[in-house]
């Protein structure tokens, strides 16, 4: 038995290079969006807790693109100029550790339902059994065209089986490896070093490590071999690697329960879950109740017992503080609402800054932009089918009448049915 290796370092390589012809997108593969997140960045977040340093991220030939959207991230880059395979794209990547002494975490930046979870329980099980080498695997009830898992007769791990150069006996194994695996760097070093592309596709495969390991191409280290192992997960959807339009589709309905899921155990009532949308990254306080049909975008915040919808989107770049009711067939972007706001359906507000306890009668249109915001007082009251132009400013406790076109910043409290701007 080897030595636990509870402290050693830890270092990420997510391949990302992947064109993805079978998704049709001009954009890289791992660039497609779910839920309000390139799918390399769910990647990302899921792996984040393990603290891993450096990250890389191996991108394609014209992947300019991976680099621009992942921008302002401790992350290092490396190109994989042609896509020869995984066990290619991670050549391309280990270099850019460095003289790095200690594990790596190879990830697939096409899994966007992996879960931090399930990365976690992985390194913690390879750290204490001190092995060099530890697979991700999962059993599905369809395979598909994932690697599999050959075991021994002792249930020992042998090697993974690309499907396509698979036996009928090997294809009919249900244990399939996620494409996810810890090596220790210098090992995975040495190993890529004896990649040949002798298989179906002609391609360095990643998944041929495990089993040059077993050989022994790579020096014993402390003493005896390189030991690899398997950690099961009993989380199908961290297999889920997205190559066709199908698995997204997958993939996104999954991610999007998991997101429900995880606000509902935070406290925030959802009337219908089947037509209830609120994208990773968001965040919804205790207590408040999202109608159907209701949409939160990536980097809302809303606060505690707000009530939403039906029929509400909430876009980019808004925040809700506590208590704020926003009435059916609202759209709201780039808002800024203080506590205990109240607007009532159908309202279109874009760009508005509206302060605490205000009203805002059926009807209200304003149209704010970065340049130009809409601010509202505390306690003003909107009345119906009100047009605010920006810039504007009306005043707190100051009413708009209703139907009123206002252009002009609107003072307190005077009402602009006798306003010369009205
Ligand atoms: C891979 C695994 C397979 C596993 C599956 C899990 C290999 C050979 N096979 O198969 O065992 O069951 O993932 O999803 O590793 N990529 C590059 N450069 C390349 C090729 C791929 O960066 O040259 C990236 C892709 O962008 C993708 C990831 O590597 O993010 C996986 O590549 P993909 O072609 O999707 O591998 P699979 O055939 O799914
Ligand atoms: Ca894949």
């Amino acid at each position: 038995m080897s030595e636990p290796k509870r402290d050693r370092p830890l270092a990420a390589i997510v391949l990302a290079a992947g064109q993805g012809k079978r998704m049709g997108a001009a954009v890289p593969k791992v660039l497609i969006e779910t839920c309000g997140w390139a799918m390399v960045e769910h990647v990302l977040e899921a792996a984040a807790p393990l603290g891993a340093h450096p990250t890389v991220i191996v991108y394609g030939h014209g992947g300019e693109s991976v680099r621009a959207a992942l921008a302002g991230r401790d992350l290092l880059f490396a190109e994989q100029p042609e896509q020869r395979g995984t066990g290619h794209a991670v050549q391309c990547g280990l270099p850019a550790l460095g003289l790095f002494d200690g594990d790596v975490v190879i990830l697939c930046g096409d899994t966007p339902l992996l879960s931090h979870e399930v990365l976690r329980t992985l390194v913690d099980d390879h750290r204490a059994s001190g092995r060099t080498l530890s697979v991700l695997s999962a059993d599905l009830d369809d395979p598909g065209s994932l690697g599999r898992v050959v075991r021994g007769p002792d249930g020992e791990f042998v090697a993974i089986r690309e499907a396509a150069d698979a036996s009928a006996d090997e294809l009919a194994l249900r244990e399939i490896n996620t494409g996810v695996i810890v090596v220790d760097a210098r090992a995975l070093g040495a190993a890529l070093h004896a990649l040949r592309p002798d298989n179906q596709q002609g391609e360095l495969y990643l998944t041929d490590v495990p089993e040059i390991l077993l050989e022994g191409v790579s020096d014993a280290q402390d003493g005896e071999g390189p030991r690899v192992g398997v950690v099961r997960c009993d989380d199908p959807g961290a297999a889920l690697g997205v190559n066709r339009p199908a698995e997204l589709l997958e993939a996104t309905a999954q991610l999007r329960r998991r997101l429900l899921e995880r606000h509902a155990a935070a406290g925030v009532i959802i009337e219908d879950p089947a037509t209830t949308v609120v994208d990773a990254g968001v965040e919804i306080g205790a207590g408040t109740t999202l109608r159907p049909f209701t949409s939160i975008a990536k980097g809302a915040r809303i606060g505690k017992n707000c009530t939403l919808g039906p029929h509400v989107a909430v876009g980019p770049g808004s925040t809700l503080a506590d208590r704020v009711r926003v009435g059916a067939h609202s759209e709201l972007r780039g808002v800024t609402i203080e506590a205990g706001v109240r607007i009532l359906g159908p309202a279109r507000l874009v760009g508005a800054v509206i302060g605490s306890g205000a009203w805002l009668s059926p009807g209200v249109v304003s149209e704010g932009s970065a340049d130009g915001r809409i601010v509202i007082g505390e306690r003003a009251h909107i009345g119906a089918g009100a047009v605010l132009v920006a810039p504007l400013t009306v005043g707190a406790e100051a009413r708009v009448g209703q139907g009123k076109v206002v252009t002009h910043d609107v003072g307190a409290p005077a009402s602009t049915e006798n306003s010369k701007h009205a």
